[in-house]
């Protein structure tokens, strides 16, 4: 049976995050370099994008850039820097066409000038989109995320804005760059690798883990298709037992 067929719609996640991993493997087995895989990254990125907002996703996060990336070879990084810009500047017609709106989470002051940029305006010309918000996480780690939360409850407790005993899941989570987009229900990871790679460390708490051997630039709808079929065959207990759970 067709895969998109098997999908329930009533037990849909709100929320998808994806590690697009593979880009350079791809490349390699391709017999060209690197950043060929990167651009060939970004049909996926396409394909993905609208066969989520299809299928009624309300919010999608895609690791783009971590604060780690940096270290790659300079050639490399401002080839991805580029490539986001001229991305971002052909792709957001395709976003306002199908109403999508586009957000960042991660450090993205610290992106260099034009990347920064044109992610800001993509950003301002989407704001009033509603069909889905699309998210890249640019700049991004979980453990910056956490840092930066705790110097915000930190500083509103100095300022006497609240009080220490007042601090639990909800404030954390609020102060987090995700503060008010709920948790991811289903994280992807494509490439064979099983880790989290110090992403949304917090927030996938209790996300399911769903790994493909799929290099990123051959996923496509079908490959979206086959995580969501797979996640909603799983029973999601949050720490009870089987017959407490309502079906
Ligand atoms: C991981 O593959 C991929 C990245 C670090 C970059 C992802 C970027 C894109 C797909 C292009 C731009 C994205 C947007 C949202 C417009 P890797 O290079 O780590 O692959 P490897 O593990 O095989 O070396």
């Amino acid at each position: 049976m067709d895969l998109k067929l098997q999908i329930k719609p009533e037990k849909l996640p709100r929320h998808i995050a994806i590690i697009m991993d593979g880009n350079g493997r791809w490349a390699k087995k391709h017999g060209k370099p690197r950043v060929f895989g990167h651009r060939n990254g970004v049909k996926a990125v396409r394909e993905t994008t609208e066969a989520a907002a299809e299928l009624g996703i309300d919010f999608l996060t895609l690791y783009a850039f971590s604060t780690e990336n940096w270290n790659r070879p300079r050639l490399e990084v401002d080839t991805l820097m580029k490539l986001l810009v001229e991305t971002l500047h052909k792709e957001v017609n395709t976003l306002m066409k199908n109403d999508i709106k586009l957000q960042a989470i991660g450090n993205i002051n610290k992106l260099p000038r034009p990347t920064h940029k044109a992610l800001l305006a993509g950003i301002e010309r989407t704001k009033n989109n509603k069909r889905m918000t699309l998210i890249l996480a640019l700049n991004y780690s979980a453990k910056w995320d956490i840092v930066q939360a705790t110097q915000k409850i930190a500083k509103a407790c100095k300022e006497g804005l609240i009080n220490e005993t007042d601090i639990n899941d909800q404030v954390f989570a609020q102060a987090l760059s995700t503060g008010n987009i709920p948790d991811p229900e289903l994280l992807i990871r494509t490439s064979g690798e099983a880790r989290l790679s110090n992403f949304l460390l917090w927030q996938l708490a209790y996300a399911e883990l769903y790994f493909t051997p799929t290099f990123w630039p051959d996923f496509r709808k079908q490959q979206l298709y086959e995580a969501i079929v797979d996640y909603q065959q799983r029973e999601r207990r949050f720490g009870k037992i089987s017959e407490q759970l309502v079906p």
